[in-house]
């Protein structure tokens, strides 16, 4: 049976560091309860002016690189976001033209933190129809432009300006500090192949939405229901902030992660004791230590790096399929399960051998 193999894999983390010290000069917040109730450490964002297009298209370079894919040979394009460049067209096309592309076809996904998963059972599905033989799939995100932040505080937060927050300021930025603080940007990209040897490649995918629940994280304003669809007034009111409640996404990200992980695993008649790796969506650490223990699975076989990037939505999972490839942890053949929950509310699992 034809299979879609990842042949290929590519990070980019942009040049801005911020520490929880640093983003605690903005707003009324402090290392240890970011630390505490998240394990998010430190996260990157971007220079004004480089989209989630700019993330994939260096990251894309370093996959069809490792893969030692050339550019001509990709036939089909998924790039997933919920941070594009332009609200349209979306930011695949972008990345087929600064990358070369051919005029191969390009799906936008806009699933949120299951993006990649999303993206992985397209990818998969064309490839199985063969539809396509080489795809290049694609998960970065720019969640800095959701930063409620001013030009100038932006200038503090980097240490190149001493003017620190307004009090209306300060006052306006805690307001959305249980969301600002989690989120990070970057992207990760992978190369996948048809392959017919059945040994290597995405065994199966186990996908699920529940839309009643999308007021729980979404970004109520900027739609096409408004007229016009951006205003003033919605950005005095901040509706192009997302609005998120934390409480009620992580109890649904806990339980549809560890039950998602279960059917995948119990449909191909196997256990956790099988698996090499299990890569879970990096939106707080806390979930993921939860599912962990629920599961059973030893520490050697969960990976975090939320720490370090904080979360960066579709980027998460191929971010970390990068770091475990690279540095061997997974090695070629090996058993990996992906699992993820996010806004939609979208969840699912992927299982597939390395
Ligand atoms: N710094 C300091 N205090 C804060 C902060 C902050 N950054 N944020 C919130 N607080 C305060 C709250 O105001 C509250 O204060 P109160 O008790 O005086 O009212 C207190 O801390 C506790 O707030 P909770 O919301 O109960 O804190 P919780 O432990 O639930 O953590 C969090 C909040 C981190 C948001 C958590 O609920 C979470 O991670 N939820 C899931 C997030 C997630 O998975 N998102 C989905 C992925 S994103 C996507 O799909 C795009």
């Amino acid at each position: 049976m034809t299979r879609a193999v990842i042949v290929g894999a590519g990070s980019e983390i942009p040049p801005c560091l911020v520490t929880n010290a640093m983003i605690s000069r903005l707003m009324d917040t402090s290392d240890e309860w970011i630390r505490a109730r998240s394990g998010v450490e430190q996260r990157y964002f971007v220079e004004p002016g480089t989209g989630s297009s700019d993330l994939g298209v260096a990251a894309a370079r370093r996959a069809l690189e490792q893969a030692g894919v050339a550019p001509e040979e990709i036939d089909l394009v998924v790039f997933a976001t919920m941070t594009p460049d332009h609200f349209f067209p979306g930011s695949g096309g972008l990345l087929q033209a600064k990358l070369g592309l051919r005029h191969v076809p390009c799906f936008d996904i806009r699933q949120q933190c299951v993006g990649f998963l999303y993206g992985l059972q397209l990818a998969d599905a064309h490839v199985r129809a063969g539809l396509a033989k080489t795809v290049l799939l694609v998960g970065a995100e720019v969640h800095s432009g959701f930063m409620p932040w001013s030009a100038a505080n932006w200038e503090y937060l980097y240490g190149r300006s001493d003017v620190p927050p307004t009090p209306e300021e300060w006052e306006w930025n805690t307001r959305f500090r249980h969301l600002t603080v989690l989120f990070g940007d970057g992207g990760a990209a992978v190369v996948l192949k048809a392959s017919a040897d059945g040994g290597r490649g995405l065994i199966d995918h186990e996908l699920h939405t529940n839309g009643a629940d999308y007021e729980k994280l979404y970004v109520p304003g900027t739609g096409f229901k408004r007229r016009p669809y951006v205003d003033p007034e919605q950005i005095r009111k901040g509706e192009h902030i997302p609005v998120m409640d934390g409480r009620y996404v992580f109890k649904m990200a806990t339980t549809h992660m560890i039950e998602c992980a279960q059917v995948i695993l119990k449909r191909n008649g196997l256990g956790v004791g099988d698996l090499s790796m299990v890569l879970m969506h990096q939106a707080n650490k806390r979930i993921n230590e939860y599912c962990q223990k629920v599961r059973g699975l030893p520490d050697s076989k969960v990976v975090h790096n939320i720490e370090r990037y904080g979360n960066t939505t579709a980027g998460t999972i191929p971010l970390l399929w990068d770091e475990v490839r690279r540095d061997g942890r997974v090695k070629p053949g090996e058993l990996v399960l992906m699992v993820a929950f996010g806004a939609g509310m979208n969840w699912g699992a992927t299982l597939l051998r390395a």
